[in-house]
């Protein structure tokens, strides 16, 4: 079998993860996917910036449009971060016949509509593993473990930054911004860190979620969207004397003919199963008419743990690659009903 050739968008905390995880556990790798994975070329800002990979060479780039025209690229993975350039290069990508692999929930959340319709003309795969509660193969429970399901609703805690800080701020009784910091250190946080503490990205996975769930289009200005950044120590000591804790939540929750996104801090009992939940880690809850509820738990953000969802993506694109592209059949989360046509 001819290898899947990767081109990568960004080289950062994910895509280094990427790196490292293709290399150390290249052999499994190949035998469940059925097909070598090479890494053709990847696309960085800046040339002199100290890399943490190990394992070969790789022809770097600082032109991503280079690396999305080049004939000898079957998929691109995006793992570069934004909203404007991201969406110019993937759409570039899907142009160009390229499946696409991205963790990247901001440019689905906002742009989703757009490239799913691109990719499904195409006959592209873009998946988006990576994207929510990045260890946790959430899009897959939903998308297939739960395929029976009418869900009526998901909730979680999906933002691993703002709940390092709650935990750090509540139980290490450390400050707020000492608390951010170390999460920026570790790699946890966005780019631009308001993303997570404003509960942006949170509300930027519900609309993922949401759409999921329930297979209709969550506009992201529509999520009511609320962060940690009124919190204080004190709050949050109140409510564990209370017998609480306070925990960044996402509810996402269906109606006859609409559906309700939110992301808010709330105060969970403290024998409830979210409230447990610390650091860095995430959790979803899913409940189905059929299942049941379900709980999902892992790791929230990481150079690995994240690439540990953007390679089962890549599995799941060497596999279905292998499939002629009539048979295969695309998700449609974004597509399929409108907000008033809800199956009720
Ligand atoms: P980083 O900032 O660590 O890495 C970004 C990478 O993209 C860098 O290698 C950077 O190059 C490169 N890059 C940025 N702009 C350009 C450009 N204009 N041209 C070429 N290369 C560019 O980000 P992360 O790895 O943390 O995040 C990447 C994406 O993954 C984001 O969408 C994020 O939301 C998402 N994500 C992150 C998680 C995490 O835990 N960190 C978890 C899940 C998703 P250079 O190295 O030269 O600066
Ligand atoms: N900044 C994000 C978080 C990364 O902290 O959850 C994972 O999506």
């Amino acid at each position: 079998m001819p290898p899947l050739r990767i081109g990568m968008l960004g080289l950062g905390t994910v895509g280094a993860g990427t790196w490292r995880v293709l290399t150390r556990n290249q052999r499994d790798i190949v035998a469940r996917s059925g097909r070598p994975m090479e890494i053709v070329a990847v696309a960085v800002r800046d040339l002199e910036r100290a890399r943490r990979i190990v394992g070969g060479a790789v022809a770097l780039t600082t032109d991503p449009f280079d690396l999305v025209n080049r004939a000898d690229i079957d998929v691109v993975v995006e793992v570069m971060g934004g909203t404007t350039l991201a969406r110019e290069l993937v759409l570039q990508a899907i142009a160009n016949g390229k499946h696409v692999v991205t963790a990247n929930k901001a440019l689905l959340a906002e742009h989703g509509a757009e490239i799913f319709a691109a990719a499904e003309a195409r006959g592209v795969i873009v998946a988006y593993e990576a994207a929510v509660a990045v260890s946790i193969p959430i899009i897959k429970a939903l998308r297939e473990g739960l395929v029976a399901n009418r869900i009526a609703w998901v909730a979680g805690i999906v933002n691993g930054t703002s709940n390092f800080i709650l935990t750090e701020m509540g139980s290490k009784g450390i400050g707020y911004a000492n608390a951010l910091k170390d999460a920026q250190d570790q790699g946890f946080a966005e780019a631009d860190p308001r993303f997570d503490v404003e509960g942006t990205d949170a509300a930027h996975k519900l609309c993922l979620l949401a759409a999921n769930a329930f297979g209709t289009q969550v506009p992201f200005a529509e999520v009511h969207t609320e962060g940690i950044t009124e919190l204080e120590a004190v709050d949050l000591a109140c409510a564990e004397a209370l017998g609480y804790r306070i925990k960044l939540l996402g509810v996402a929750r269906r109606h006859d003919h609409s559906v309700e996104v939110r992301v808010h801090p709330a105060l969970l009992r403290s024998d409830h199963l979210l409230a447990g939940v610390d650091g860095s880690m995430n959790a979803v809850m899913v409940h189905g008419d059929a299942s049941g509820t379900t709980l999902y738990y892992g790791a929230g953000a990481g150079s690995e743990q994240t690439a540990s969802a953007v390679i089962a993506d890549l599995v799941d694109v060497a596999r279905s690659a292998a499939c002629d592209p009539s048979e295969r059949v695309p998700h449609r989360a974004f597509q399929s009903h409108a907000m008033a046509d809800l199956p009720l």
